[in-house]
């Protein structure tokens, strides 16, 4: 097997917080906008198909369809549909707020939902149950529309956060809900409790920032599904032009833990959810192998797939090796190796990464090409 090329430095993080206003949902592990408009800016055109089959908070199919590309998406977690949909057809913040109005915000918090209280005050509370049961019931109703499922993502995103424009008392960044327990002792230490918060004012601020970017006529050409990577057939074989993706790193992240509370509002059991999740580097090759094969099936002849792995272990694994060695004997031909290098700035924590220790530092892309 030739070598690859390895290509190594600050590939695209110079522009770091400048990326489309639309992207700006937190998702734990999630990459920044300017990974994958690098590669469908090269490896892709206009009217092609982009995959992403880990898409997480949608960053690859949103930054695709601003680029005027057919978008396919899926994740094994339901909130990342929620979580991407709205936001290739968002609604006019009029709408938003005239729904926000429609809804009745005297729901009924329960005995489970009063365990909350340690994150909300009892009125902020009272308010996130009753969006939680219009949406559930519009859902049964199949009456659910663009203003609703606006509205949801947003309230997911919401739900906790380190800043005032989040409905909970001051916790850890938003990607990373902490347990009830945790969220007691940080009230204790901090001597905090939880504020009373105009709920509808923090959905239309958030509303009013996704959207203050043009908005492009985007190709309404999307596609997406809840679905794991290890099985794609769902779409048909040399469908697709171009895959940009990252799985999750080994078991670097607990994306049912870290996600309980956005679940909790959207009416997902998280430890239902098959992430896959695996402590064992040869467990995690499997996977990988598994997921590539079906990516080169859905790929046409001559298409590339851009497929990320962070740095792990504090770069002491590098997953990129495994990703070769998951590839080899299917008909993908590892071309190259990106390494980007990021340096942590004071606007690093934008992305939630508050300095060069924690996280991932390089973003390394192996990029095949499909033969
Ligand atoms: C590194 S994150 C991807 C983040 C994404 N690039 C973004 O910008 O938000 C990995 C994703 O893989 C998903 N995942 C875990 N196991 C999966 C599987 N078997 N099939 C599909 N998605 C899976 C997780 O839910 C998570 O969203």
């Amino acid at each position: 097997m030739k070598k690859p090329e390895y290509i190594s430095g600050e590939l695209w993080t110079a522009k770091q917080c400048q990326g489309h206003s639309i992207h700006e949902i937190s998702y734990r592990a999630c990459f920044k906008p300017q990974l994958p408009n690098y590669f469908i800016a090269r490896f892709s055109e206009r009217g092609d198909t982009v995959l992403d089959p880990f898409m997480g908070r949608g960053t690859t199919p949103i930054e695709a369809s601003l680029m005027g590309r057919k978008v396919i998406g899926s994740d094994v977690n339901p909130l990342s549909l929620m979580l991407t949909r709205p936001r290739l057809n968002p609604p006019k913040p009029h709408m938003v707020a005239r729904r926000l109005d429609e809804i009745p915000m005297d729901g009924v918090v329960d005995a489970a939902a009063e365990t909350l209280l340690v994150f909300y005050h009892p009125r902020v509370l009272q308010k996130i149950v009753s969006i939680k049961e219009w949406i559930r019931q519009r859902e049964k109703d199949e009456a659910l529309d663009e203003a609703d499922d606006w509205i949801r993502m947003v309230c997911i995103n919401r739900m906790s956060g380190h800043s005032p424009g989040f409905f909970s008392v001051r916790t850890m960044p938003p990607n990373q809900a902490v347990s009830v327990e945790a969220q007691e002792k940080i009230n204790r230490k901090n001597n905090r409790r939880p504020q009373d918060k105009d709920v509808k004012e923090i959905i239309l601020r958030k509303t009013l920032s996704l959207l203050r970017s043009p908005m492009p006529e985007m190709r309404r050409k999307m596609r997406f599904k809840c679905a794991s990577a290890r099985d794609l057939g769902w779409i048909a074989d040399e469908s697709v032009d171009l895959t940009v993706t990252s799985p999750p790193f080994m078991n670097v992240v607990d994306y049912a833990r870290d996600n309980w509370l956005r679940c909790w509002f959207a009416g997902i059991d998280a430890e239902k959810i098959p992430f896959d999740h695996h402590g064992k580097k040869e467990n995690w090759g499997k996977f990988v192998r598994k997921t590539l094969r079906e990516i080169q099936r859905v790929t046409v002849a001559g298409g590339t797939v851009a497929f990320e792995v962070g740095e792990i272990q504090g770069g002491k694994t590098m997953l990129e090796e495994d990703v070769m060695n998951a590839a080899a004997g299917l008909p993908l031909r590892v071309e190259k190796i990106y390494i980007n290098r990021q340096r942590f700035t004071k606007t690093a924590n934008c992305w939630n990464v508050s300095n060069n220790t924690k996280g991932t530092n390089t973003n390394r892309v192996v990029l095949m090409r499909k033969r």
